[in-house]
């Protein structure tokens, strides 16, 4: 154990959990389900779930694999006594992981997809009503889904394959600060445009009558997603953590920076919408079906496409290495397996349950088939699974965890560790009340709801 690989600076671990974090949820999914719950009042209430229940899990997640420096289902192990059943918590958030990572990549190979329309001037061809049918085609094409998860499985194995420094820190010292300079490019472009004025009106001016009490559960249970937290990644990033550094302090950046980049995506997102007179409750096909449509009307459109699908692909790329870490470390730590061997078997399992997922538009079994039989096709069968079972579920198993079973002393040491001491009691307390009442109330208020109680 001593010679577990550490983070080699601070930002180092704030980008790669910043970039684990910032994924498809800031940039596909929280603009679509923002304009279908009519933008102000939800955003406030997304707020509200980030810093009152997501970021206390994200610290509590931290503290785990950093206090233990094990993957999740060592470190449930190590803090409790011999045949628990809290390490079915680790191992369920290594299962999550690889759920999500199995249909991630086809998503992903759809952004790669768009960036050559775009790059060939196929996008700008088309008549902006025929850029959704673009979308349709690409969806039920198998061959095209299969070659894009290929490249996106590559390039997310090549990463972790370079370990802890030379991998995930490296790639994300360098593709951070890209994606940042490419959504500030992309959201200067956009306050140009007419409808700026409009977007801001429609997700800062709280309307209440737009919002349901669903929607408030869906802004509960996004700011879980986005945040990474409840599947272990945000856990094995704590473990190569040091002790030196303030869990308080680098949880609230990194969730500070995840809301931001979701808030600045709908400015950039909106603007565009707005401005062609579309509507903002478009639901999925938001990203890739009205956005494109509308970017292809505009001077350098071409340019902007690139730009935008390139950035949602950077988003999902660091989210996806994230993912693979979760698993390899887990081979490593638990099989003893090498990070070569485990990189590649894990990389290798992943990908044919992709497949799958990349074959969920056509009309073969995994598509229409299972959709027509189930109401789901395969890769809609993971994304509700994992969401809506498996990431509530590790949620609470991580909140009570840590919040009820940890020993106090043990607990108010691994949280302290690295804060300044002036802080550390009120922090702690502040920390732990949120952590032991709301975050629990609210994950069972998730069940209800996806039971179909509330
Ligand atoms: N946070 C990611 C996003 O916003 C999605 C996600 C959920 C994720 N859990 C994860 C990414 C775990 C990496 C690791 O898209």
């Amino acid at each position: 154990m001593q010679n577990r690989a550490q983070w080699q600076s601070r930002l180092g671990f704030v980008l790669a959990a910043t970039g684990s974090a910032v994924g498809l949820g800031n940039i596909w999914k929280f603009p679509y389900i923002t304009g279908m719950n009519g933008g102000g009042l939800f955003v406030l209430v997304y707020l509200f779930c980030i810093a009152g229940v997501g970021i206390p899990i994200l610290a509590a997640e931290v503290l785990l694999g950093r206090a233990t420096a094990q993957s999740p289902v060592g470190a449930f192990r190590s803090l409790s006594r011999e045949g628990s059943p809290w390490v079915l918590v680790g191992g369920l958030g290594v299962l999550t992981a690889g759920t999500i990572l199995s249909y991630y990549g086809v998503v992903a190979g759809w952004c790669l997809d768009y960036v050559l329309l775009s790059a060939t001037g196929r996008l700008t061809a088309t008549a902006p009503d025929d850029v959704p049918s673009l979308f349709g085609e690409l969806y039920a094409d198998p061959a095209r889904n299969v070659v894009w998860l290929t490249v996106f499985t590559a390039a997310t194995v090549w990463v972790i394959l370079g370990g802890v420094r030379k991998g995930v820190e490296r790639a994300s010292l360098i593709l951070m600060p890209l994606f940042f300079l490419t959504l500030v490019i992309l959201v200067v472009h956009s306050g140009t445009l007419p409808g700026f004025g409009e977007a801001l009106d429609f997700l800062f001016t709280p309307r209440p009558e737009n919002l349901s009490p669903a929607g408030v559960l869906e802004a509960l249970g996004h700011s879980f997603f986005s945040l990474s937290v409840a599947m272990g990644a945000m856990l094995t990033y704590g473990s190569y953590l040091s002790k030196k550094e303030s869990i308080p302090v680098t949880t609230l950046t990194v969730g500070t920076l995840d809301t931001l980049v979701a808030l600045v995506a709908c400015l950039v997102l909106f603007p565009i919408i707005f401005t062609f007179g579309m509507e903002a409750s478009a639901g999925p096909g938001l990203v890739f079906m009205s956005i494109p449509a509308a970017l292809v009307q505009l001077p350098l459109g071409a340019l902007w496409s690139i730009l935008f699908f390139a950035l949602l692909f950077l988003a999902a790329w660091t989210s996806a290495i994230s993912l693979l870490e979760v698993l390899v470390a887990y081979g490593i730590d638990e099989w003893k397996l090498s990070r070569k061997v485990s990189t590649l078997l894990f990389g290798a399992i992943v990908y044919l349950f992709g497949i799958p997922s990349a074959l969920s538009g056509g009309e073969g079994f995994f598509g229409k088939g299972l959709q027509e039989a189930t109401g789901r096709n395969w890769f809609d069968w993971f994304d509700y699974v994992a969401s809506n079972w498996f990431l509530p579920l590790g949620g609470l198993g991580i909140s009570i965890f840590v919040a009820w079973k940890l020993e106090d002393g043990l607990r108010r040491a691994a949280f302290g560790e690295g804060t300044p001491e002036a802080w550390q009691a009120r922090l702690y307390a502040g920390w732990l009340m949120l952590l032991r009442y709301l975050a629990p109330v609210a994950i069972v208020a998730i069940f209800l709801h996806v039971i179909g109680v509330i």
